[in-house]
């Protein structure tokens, strides 16, 4: 196995949530992908992250745009993520949303909404990571189980088991 296919399955140990990132490009063109680097970053001023290939076609229509929403996906939007996870094909049709702030489509039934301004960009290699400003937040906790990627794969929580911890925990974060 090459490195590179070791460093991806070495990666895909890490499990995450799924988000679709959208936008209303300069032009008025709408963008969405699907996207497990999203992360917390600072709660003063509230920040968060994700970072886009500088392949995608999406990337101008995203640099472009003054905000972003962040739709955090439910475990059954499983459909929607693949919608938005492929190459410039009519990602738009028949998906149910509202506009947010700047135009940025707010899809139906996600479990958060994070609408963003920019904040910062790096270099983060074959990716540019951008760093936004969170301005107005939605979410429903606990109405719904997230969809989760794990080992290349969706997958769901399960329910049975739980770690028995105090908040806030005792460690530092
Ligand atoms: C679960 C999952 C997570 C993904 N995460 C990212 C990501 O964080 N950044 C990224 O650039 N592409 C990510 N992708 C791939 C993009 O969704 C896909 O390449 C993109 O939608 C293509 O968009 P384009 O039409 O702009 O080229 C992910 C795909 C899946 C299925």
């Amino acid at each position: 196995m090459d490195d590179q296919r070791r460093l991806r399955n070495a990666l895909g140990e890490f499990a995450t949530g799924v988000v679709v990132v959208t936008a209303k490009g300069a032009s008025g063109e709408l963008a969405g992908m699907t996207m497990n680097s999203f992360s917390a970053v600072s709660l003063d001023p509230p920040l968060v992250l994700f970072s886009i290939g500088r392949q995608a076609h999406s990337l101008q229509a995203f640099r472009s745009s003054g905000h972003v929403a962040i739709n955090v996906l439910a475990s059954d939007q499983e459909a929607l993520s693949n919608q938005f996870a492929r190459p410039l094909t009519d990602k738009w049709a028949g998906v149910d949303y509202t506009p947010g702030l700047g135009g940025a489509p707010l899809l139906k039934g996600a479990l958060a909404h994070f609408e963003c301004a920019p904040h910062a960009e790096f270099d983060g290699g074959d990716h540019i990571i951008f760093v936004v400003r969170v301005a107005r937040f939605s979410a429903r906790p606990g109405a719904h189980d997230p969809l989760l990627f794990l080992r290349g794969r969706y997958r769901r929580v399960r329910n049975d088991w739980q770690m028995e911890a105090d908040w806030p925990l005792a460690i530092h974060y």
